[in-house]
């Protein structure tokens, strides 16, 4: 065989690989969490079946053959629950019920149970450190007076000076703009304010409350016992607060920041972990907690807390093999006292895609450095994006995909303004661009929008607007071509749930030059990344299985990933 011939073989134009799924080896694993490919589901994007333009459960039950095929071990549903959706559904009145705009409850138990029947476990979405301003017991509180005990479940506060109009403290919300809102009773006469770390619709639960804590234990079982195996926990190192509301000092040490990582916080996961063992079924806890310092990270994932955390700093590093080697070292070292795996992400509903990200002059991600009209190389952009996901899909532990990462979509820039949901953009004075921008609806199939996202013959326009160009991206487009993200997403999984070096956790860095990531796994299984700008040597001795781009006589291209099996492996191998 020619070089030529075997690369061609390698992007995916001859089946040579494995074929996707095996459910059965899957749902043995009582530690399945270990080491999953977790698909993140925004519900409202993935697929629409009853043409509102809003994706809906009905739509993803009629795509779960495609997340089969993909070759996933669980799909993360972004919240599903009776929501007035001032936050994308992360404002719940509901816990325990369907948006209709979503569908029903019934429809969401036979969706886990037909996805669990495809090998395909079902993580759901509990937000526990805010409500919906619309929930009953927020409404409640509101027509509760001062001090009531419906109040108490909040964090409602006079102002702190003489007439009660200055807020109580100058704490800086998430999106942008004040963390308190003043109340005002049916006659107009302004009163105490709530405490809301994200928008005035999301006010902030007490969780010093023993009710608050009863009811999201219990909002845990109503999940498990539907099926669920597992939760992510939004916004999970902001639960409890610093009851004398002190301001947030310059530079906080640990533990110091009066409404983040407070040591209290432990406590409430011991609880949820508590309740997550009692089910003979391995039930998941995985958090959502975004925190600089990874030695207090990987507190919430000591042995009676937490399964596993998003790797956020792994996903705001910049394409640079000397950023993302410490970071990834950082990682391993830190997870390794706890026994938790680290987890890989390039992104999720909340981040810059990153096609869009990695044609950047900038790659790495900060929400605060989020800025319109940044110069963008999407061909470069998809280049690394191809690279990173073979990176990622080779580390030992857990990964997490996007939804429309797989098809290599881009971050939508050209949202007409009156179109944009995302609360961040207001808050902002319309500074940041917000986050619709990678919440578009995928594209299916056909030629023109709303590609195949809600039936061709009768729909309502998508919730936001497709761009033409994704006509190449579309699912059908992409399966018919070997080359496709897609089909390279399909083989790298087919691949990491097959390769026997890549079920264990053996991982050794390889030699290399500085713009060269190369590791091996367990015995045989080598990867190489190339982000310089010319060509790396493959490893000698070895089968070429995949490449995110077509090798040149041996050689990996610029911002390029292989993968190889070792003929023979070395002797010191782990
Ligand atoms: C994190 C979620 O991922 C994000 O979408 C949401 O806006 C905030 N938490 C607030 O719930």
């Amino acid at each position: 065989m020619t070089a030529v011939e075997r690369d061609d073989r390698l992007l995916g134009r001859t089946a040579t690989a494995p074929s996707a799924t095996s459910p059965a080896a899957v749902t043995e694993d009582p530690r399945w969490w270990r080491r999953a490919v977790i698909y993140e589901i925004y519900v409202r994007s993935f697929a629409d079946a009853n043409g509102d333009g809003t994706g809906d459960i009905a739509g993803v039950r009629s795509r779960l053959p495609y997340l089969r095929d993909l070759g996933i071990d669980a799909v993360w549903f972004t919240p599903w629950y009776a929501s007035p959706l001032a936050d994308g559904g992360y404002d719940v009145a509901d816990y325990r019920a369907i948006d209709p705009a979503f569908g029903t409850l019934a429809e969401a138990e036979a969706l886990i149970a037909e996805a669990r029947a495809l090998g395909i476990r079902t993580i759901v979405d509990v937000v526990p450190n805010h409500v919906s301003s619309q929930h009953p017991w927020f409404l409640a509180a509101l027509r509760a007076p001062a001090g009531s005990p419906e109040r108490s479940r909040f964090w409602f506060h006079p102002g702190r000076d003489e007439h009660g109009e200055a807020m109580p403290t100058d704490w800086v919300s998430n999106f942008g703009g004040a963390t308190w809102t003043r109340t005002v009773d049916a006659a107009g006469r302004p009163g105490e304010w709530y405490l809301h770390l994200f928008a005035e619709d999301q006010p902030d639960l007490n969780w010093n409350h023993p009710d608050v804590r009863r009811e999201f234990e219990d909002i845990l079982r109503f999940w498990f016992d539907r099926g669920a195996a597992g939760i992510r926990i939004d916004s999970a190192a902001l639960l409890v607060k610093d009851a004398s509301l002190p301001e947030v000092p310059d530079k906080p040490g640990p533990g110091d920041h009066p409404s983040v990582d407070r040591d209290e916080i432990h406590d409430i996961y011991r609880g949820w972990r508590a309740v997550a063992d009692t089910y003979a079924d391995p039930k998941a806890l995985v958090g959502e907690v975004w925190l600089a310092d990874v030695d207090r990270f990987v507190r919430y994932l000591r042995p009676d807390e937490l399964h596993t955390a998003f790797n956020f700093d792994f996903l705001a590093q910049p394409w640079s093999a000397a950023a993302l080697r410490l970071s990834i070292d950082q990682a391993r070292a830190a997870h390794a006292p706890v026994d938790a795996p680290a987890t890989w992400l390039l992104s999720n509903h909340d981040v810059t895609r990153p096609v869009t990200r990695y044609g950047r002059g900038d790659s790495s991600f900060r929400f605060a450095a989020k800025r319109r009209g940044t110069p963008t190389d999407l061909d470069l952009g998809r280049r690394r994006a191809r690279a990173a996901a073979l990176l990622t899909a080779s580390l030992p532990g857990s990964l997490y995909i996007y939804q429309g990462d797989e098809l290599g979509l881009d971050e939508v820039e050209n949202l007409p303004p009156e179109r944009l949901q995302d609360p961040m953009v207001v808050r902002s004075g319309g500074v940041d661009p917000g986050r619709d921008g990678c919440r578009v609806p995928l594209p299916w199939s056909g030629s023109a929008p709303p590609f195949g996202f809600s039936p061709q013959d009768r729909h309502a326009d998508p919730w936001l607007p497709q761009p033409s160009s994704w006509s190449a991206l579309t699912v059908e487009a992409q399966r018919a071509d070997d080359t496709s993200m897609l089909a390279l997403y399909r083989r790298a999984l087919a691949i990491r749930r097959t390769d026997p070096d890549l079920a264990g956790e053996a991982f050794t860095w390889l030699p290399s030059g500085p713009d060269v990531l190369a590791f091996r796994r367990g015995h045989r299984f080598v990867s190489i990344t190339n982000f310089s700008a010319g060509e790396v040597r493959g490893p000698e001795g070895a089968e070429l299985l995949l490449a995110s781009h077509e090798l040149r006589d041996g050689h990996l291209p610029a911002d390029s990933t292989g993968w190889w099996r070792l003929y023979d492996p070395p002797g010191d191998g782990p």
